[in-house]
Order: C-alpha cells, then sequence, then structure tokens
C-alpha cells in the first residue's frame, strides 16, 4: 500500500485532491478476510487506476459488505485529512443517516501540514488549501448556518425556476449543434456542455468567457481526477480562474444585474453579509460542485438506459415518467459515491469505539443499493415510487443545487428523447472514468439513427 507520507508528485496530487473535495477521492475497494467472519476493508490508493473491477461495477462488493460488515475499521487505509492511519467506512443507509445528523462529526478539514511536502509544492498546495477553508461544504455550525442561509437567499427555487428557458436553449442549441451527425460523443459534446454553461450564465458570467471557465474547470477537475496534469500549470490555471472570479465580483459590484452573483453580493441577513474571501470561495465551490457530478448523472444515467433499452422505450411512450427517471438515474448509479467526515469527539457507534480525529468514508453508493429501504434495489426501474435515494447527500449538507441538477437533467432527457429518435452504443463501447470516488465515464460514442 502506498502511503501519502512518500513525497512522489502522484502522491501528492492524491492529497491536494483529499483536501479539496472529499467527494473526489481516489481509492479502491479490496475486501479481505481477516478472521472467519468478519470482513476487513482494505482501501489501496489506486494511483494506477489498476482495478478496473471496482470501476466496473462496486456493487456486488458494497452488497457483500453491508451484508456482513456495515461498519468497518481499516486499519491500513492513511488518510491526507487527519494525518491519521485507518478510517471508518460506513455503508448501510440507516447508518449514514444517523451520522449526517450526528454533531460530533464534522465536515471540516484540519489544517494541512506543510512540512510533509517539498519546499516547490508548497505554494500551491498552501493556495489550493486556502480556498477550501471557505467553503461552505467543509464548515460545520454554526459557521456553516450563517453561509448556508445567506446563500440560501439568493440560491432559491426562484432563482432555480428563472432559469429554465435558458436551460432549454442551452440543450436545444447542443443538440442543434448535432443534428446533422451520425455519431456522437455523448459525454463531451453534450454532457460537458450542458452544466458548465447553465452554472456560468445563473452566476452571471459573460457568455463569451464560458469556454474560459470550462478550460479552468476542466483543469481543476483533471488534476483531482488524476489526469496528467502538472502541479504547476494546474496553479496557475487556478490563479487564473480566481482572479477572473474577483473581477466578475467588482464588476457586478459596480453594475448589478440580475444574477446569482450580483444576488450574493446584495443578499444580507440581520445586517451580516457574505465578506470578499466567502463570496471568491462561494462561486468557485458552485462551480466545481455543479460541474463533474452533473456530467456524471448525464453519462451515467444514459448508460443505464442503454443498459435496460426497455426502460428507455417505456419513458419514450410515457414522457410523464421523466421526474422519476432522473431520481432513478440518481440512485441506480450515484456518482458522489462516497463522502468524508472527521469524528470531532469519541464516540460509540453501535459498539464501534470510534475516537476523535478519526477519518469516516461514508458511501452514499451503497447506501443507494441498500435492500433495506429500496425493493430490488440491482433493478433500473423508472417507474420507482419509493426513492428516497441520498445521491444529493442528506442533512444540514443536503446539495444546494439540487433542484438545479434535477431540472437540468430532466430537460436533457425530455429533450433527447423528441429530437433523438434513435439512439445506440458505437461498437467500440464506452469507457469508464478513472476516479473511484467520483463515478463517471470518460466517453460514451453512441450511434444516431
Ligand atoms: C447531479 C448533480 C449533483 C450531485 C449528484 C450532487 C451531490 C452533492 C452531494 C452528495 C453533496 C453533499 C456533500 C457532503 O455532504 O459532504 C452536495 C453538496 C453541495 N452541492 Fe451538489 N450535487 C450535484 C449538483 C450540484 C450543482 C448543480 C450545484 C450548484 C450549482 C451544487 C452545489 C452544491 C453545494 C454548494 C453543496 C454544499 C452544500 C452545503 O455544504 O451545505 N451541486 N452535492
Amino acid at each position: 500500500m502506498q502511503v501519502l507520507r512518500q513525497k512522489s508528485p502522484k502522491i501528492i496530487k492524491l492529497t491536494i485532491l483529499m483536501i479539496f473535495l472529499r467527494f473526489l477521492t481516489l481509492i479502491w475497494v479490496n475486501s479481505e478476510y481477516i478472521s472467519g467472519k468478519k470482513i476487513m476493508l482494505t482501501l489501496d490508493l489506486n494511483l494506477d487506476h489498476s482495478n478496473q473491477e471496482f470501476l466496473d461495477n462496486p456493487y456486488p462488493i458494497f452488497a457483500k459488505l453491508r451484508a456482513e460488515s456495515p461498519v468497518v475499521w481499516d486499519t491500513k487505509f492513511q488518510t491526507g485529512y487527519s494525518n491519521g492511519v485507518g478510517a471508518w467506512h460506513i455503508l448501510s443507509y440507516a447508518d449514514i443517516q444517523t451520522l449526517l445528523h450526528d454533531r460530533r462529526i464534522s465536515s471540516g478539514i484540519p489544517p494541512i501540514d506543510l512540512e510533509r511536502y517539498p519546499p516547490e509544492v508548497r505554494k500551491f498546495i498552501s493556495q489550493l488549501f486556502s480556498i477550501t477553508q471557505k467553503a461552505m461544504v467543509f464548515s460545520d455550525p454554526p459557521k456553516h448556518t450563517r453561509l448556508r442561509s445567506l446563500v440560501g437567499k439568493a440560491f432559491n427555487p426562484h432563482a432555480v425556476e428563472h432559469m429554465r428557458p435558458r436551460i432549454q436553449e442551452i440543450v436545444d442549441g447542443l443538440l442543434d449543434n448535432l443534428q446533422d451527425r451520425t455519431k456522437i460523443e455523448f459525454i463531451q459534446d453534450f454532457a460537458e456542455q450542458l452544466p458548465i454553461n447553465v452554472v456560468a450564465d445563473l452566476i452571471g458570467f459573460p457568455r463569451e468567457d464560458h469556454h474560459r471557465i470550462k478550460n479552468w474547470s476542466t483543469s481543476d477537475v483533471g488534476l483531482f481526477g488524476g489526469a496528467e496534469i502538472s502541479l504547476e500549470s494546474a496553479y496557475h490555471s487556478r490563479i487564473e480562474f480566481l482572479n477572473y472570479i474577483q473581477e466578475q465580483i467588482d464588476r457586478r459590484r459596480q453594475h448589478p444585474g440580475t444574477d446569482l452573483l450580483s444576488a450574493l453580493i446584495a443578499v444580507q441577513e440581520e445586517g451580516d453579509r457574505l465578506s470578499n474571501a466567502e463570496l471568491e470561495g462561494m462561486v468557485w465551490s458552485l462551480i466545481l460542485a455543479g460541474y463533474e457530478t452533473t456530467v456524471n448523472i448525464l453519462g451515467n444515467g444514459f448508460l443505464a438506459f442503454l443498459k435496460h433499452p426497455e426502460q428507455l422505450q417505456l419513458l419514450r411512450e410515457n414522457p410523464a415518467l421523466v421526474e422519476t427517471a432522473v431520481e432513478e438515474m440518481l440512485r441506480y448509479d450515484t456518482t458522489l459515491i462516497l463522502i468524508h467526515r472527521i469524528a470531532k469527539e469519541d464516540l460509540d457507534f453501535k459498539g464501534n469505539f470510534i475516537k476523535a480525529g478519526q477519518d469516516i468514508y461514508l458511501w452514499l453508493g451503497s447506501a443507494n443499493r441498500d435492500p433495506d429501504v429500496f425493493a430490488n434495489p440491482e433493478q433500473f426501474d423508472i417507474t420507482r415510487q419509493h426513492n428516497p435515494h441520498i445521491g444529493f447527500g442528506y442533512g444540514i449538507h443536503l446539495c444546494l443545487g439540487a433542484p438545479l441538477a434535477r431540472l437540468e437533467v430532466q430537460i436533457a432527457l425530455r429533450t433527447i428523447l423528441q429530437r433523438l429518435p434513435e439512439f445506440h452504443l458505437a461498437p467500440e463501447g464506452y469507457q469508464r472514468g478513472s476516479n473511484p470516488g467520483v463515478r463517471g465515464l470518460k466517453s460514451l460514442p453512441l450511434i444516431l439513427s
């Protein structure tokens, strides 16, 4: 097993990944019997992306662990969060919900020990870390309560509903560009284009800048997703991105509009408002949080339809099923397959002694296939009525962008089915992305007929 204290560039990349978004953790699961009855998880850092079995299909592994050892301490796993050795893994729906309600576990990230890194990369790591400190997703109450309430005033159902015609316009425009094609690359030609345009529009960035914003986001996501991007180029891209965000904040302060950025600048509660640093962190994290997740849910969902043509046919015949279909896409192949927390104090969890400072990984992908909650959980069923999936998380950090993501995917699905009467997977097949923490596809080539 590789450890984070080794200072190879790849390991540094991994640590950066872990301190940024816990969603994007590169790990793989390898179940191992330690004693006759208890399964011990061994999580290994899979920087070579060699565990194709887990990437292809983690669900049989989840099913086995959930049945045999749903709360498990992995003695070997070393993590960049707590700088400790070992981590807890929680696999059942009920346990994950319980822990996400427990104020003794934290979303925060402890201060990073820069001394652990070579001098030439410290600048990058410290810059990266500084923005995570501003992100709401990494904060606990009362800071989180304050940020969420301020942002919630601007990013509300009205702001999302206001986006409906624009989302339709973006979807139509993307499909117009594909109309004479007999073959498309669904991920690049469609799934990657839609969310970045939607979120950039919502925030109020000028349209002519969307391409640059996509490149900056791709650089960030690529680094976290393990792409071969140098630390230095990622660092410069990040600086450019943050400078750009700052320019836009300044522009909107002088000339307010009707966009989310103007609303975020104006928002106030009992005399309180977002500081400039909080605004910058908020805008940056909205773009990152809303980008890859939505790309992946489109990719995973369309793949599920290709593998279940009878469900696709059912939806074509009953377009009114689009809402339950999108919920099933979110459940069946969850993109943020795990989230991370740290114990703030010692706690006894179902007879397991979780010590203060220990890392806890909550496997949303496993919870969404839990047979105690979902009937026939391994079945992709777009008519599913009881579907309380936790693909958007649960508790106080429940995804702020969930209504927007739902709207985007519903409009995309409905319009694609109207405009593309038939599509099937190209003979070369699809490729899975190499990040097991954020489940998605690298390519999904489709033949249109
Ligand atoms: C299908 C797409 C999406 C999925 C699957 C998803 C999933 C999630 C999950 C699981 C969390 C909880 C993280 C945790 O508890 O640690 C979360 C939080 C968050 N998401 Fe999403 N998300 C999606 C789209 C979006 C979009 C489009 C936006 C905004 C434009 C967004 C913004 C956020 C924010 C700001 C948080 C932090 C909320 C808080 O800390 O209170 N997400 N998301």
